[in-house]
């Protein structure tokens, strides 16, 4: 099992690392390879996703992948920006389903913003199709004043954008994802206002037929915004675009009371699939030894699964990470008075001893 290890920026580095060294420990048939993408391929070659780097994630059957960006790459012109390694991937290998999972650990429940009782318990999945919608749509760019008095741009524009395949294709995935869990699905959507979205819940809707043993239900995404955190726990899978995926799995993330916990999947029509941290790579705390690397740990557990099927082996980092959990080991992003604050590498120490099953003291 080929994987391509892609860390990237900021925080990337030290959370890939320990996710590394807890699948090192699992004894499986793995070969990685490591490349530069984003910031950190930009300052070596000039551009975030290197054609080496590109090629290593297409031969490779799973890619783990860090985080990518740095504010000191704003001023570059959007092409050469750390972003575009991450939407390159997601583009040139297909990976048009997004899987971030919301789960709320029993042992986190006080970090949430929201009442506990409102997220105790919390599982749900977001299911964000990724390689179309505005984010990719043409035309887009700036145009200058029609008079010629060029000034600069006088009007910036992106498309938003979906053909029927491309719904098609996600909505299966989500039915699919749907039925394995709790059997409720909700699709996501702005159809009173915008043409692509009533063509998306047409198209839902249609392929709802053939999975009859599914609820499904339509929101616009204003208001699933606003159920996101009046009650979490509605919900069981939720499906949509590109755009309102991207904000509202942001917001579920924090309903868990860390984004440092979230890991997420990428995956393509065939299951290969790229995983990642929900979260980003965090500049401001890079280099310190303090980010909290579950979210990386828990989205190589999400490889095995998902690409490598090795569901024993995701279950047994699964578990260790909730025994550190219930060690009462945390990182600063989930720390509280009581609990034994622990850095990076500590934390991946105590995931590594939970697998080859040393025990865990809290001190
Ligand atoms: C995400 C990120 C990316 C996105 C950025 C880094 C391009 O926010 O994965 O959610 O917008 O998709
Ligand atoms: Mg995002």
């Amino acid at each position: 099992m080929k994987i391509a290890l892609l860390p990237g920026d900021g925080i990337g580095t030290e959370i890939v690392a320990q996710a590394l060294r807890v699948l090192q420990v699992l004894d499986l048939p793995l070969e990685t390879e490591q490349a530069l993408v984003g910031g950190a391929a930009y300052d070596a070659s000039g551009h975030p996703l290197p054609d080496a780097t590109l090629r290593l994630a297409q031969a490779a059957d799973a890619i783990l992948f860090g985080a990518v960006g740095d504010w000191k790459y704003d001023e570059l012109e959007r092409a050469l920006r750390p972003e575009q390694a991450i939407l390159g991937l997601r583009k040139a290998l297909g990976l048009f389903a997004n899987f971030r999972p919301a789960i709320c650990y029993a042992e986190l429940t006080h970090a949430s913003s929201l009442k506990p009782e409102l997220v105790a318990g919390l599982d749900i999945l977001i299911i964000r199709e990724l390689t179309g919608d505005i984010y990719f749509g043409q035309p887009r760019g700036r145009r200058a004043a029609p008079d010629g008095a060029f000034v600069g741009a006088e009007e910036a524009f992106d498309t938003m954008r979906y053909t029927r395949p491309e719904i098609e294709r996600i909505a299966h995935v989500a039915f699919n994802a749907a039925r394995k869990r709790g059997g409720k699905l909700t699709s996501v959507d702005k159809a009173n206002v915008l043409e692509t979205f009533q063509f998306w819940k047409d198209i839902v809707t249609d392929v709802h037929a053939e999975y009859p043993d599914v609820k499904l239900d339509h929101m616009y995404v204003d208001n699933a915004a606003m159920q996101l955190v009046r009650a979490p726990k509605s919900f069981d899978v939720i499906v949509t675009g590109n755009m309102f995926g991207d904000i509202l799995s942001d917001e579920a993330a924090m309903l868990t009371g860390s984004i440092g916990m979230l890991p997420s999947a990428s995956l393509d029509a065939a299951g290969k699939g790229l995983y990642e941290p929900s979260h980003g790579s965090a500049p401001d705390i890079a280099g310190r030894d303090i980010a909290n690397p579950l979210a990386t740990i828990l989205s190589a557990a999400m490889m095995l699964r998902y690409t490598l099927n090795q569901s024993a082996a995701a279950d047994r980092i699964e578990s260790a990470v909730r025994s550190v959990l219930a060690a009462g080991l945390r990182t600063a992003d989930i720390w509280r008075e009581g609990d034994k604050r622990v850095g990076t590498r500590e934390m991946g120490d105590a995931v590594v001893a939970a697998i080859t099953k040393k025990t865990i003291t809290k001190s």
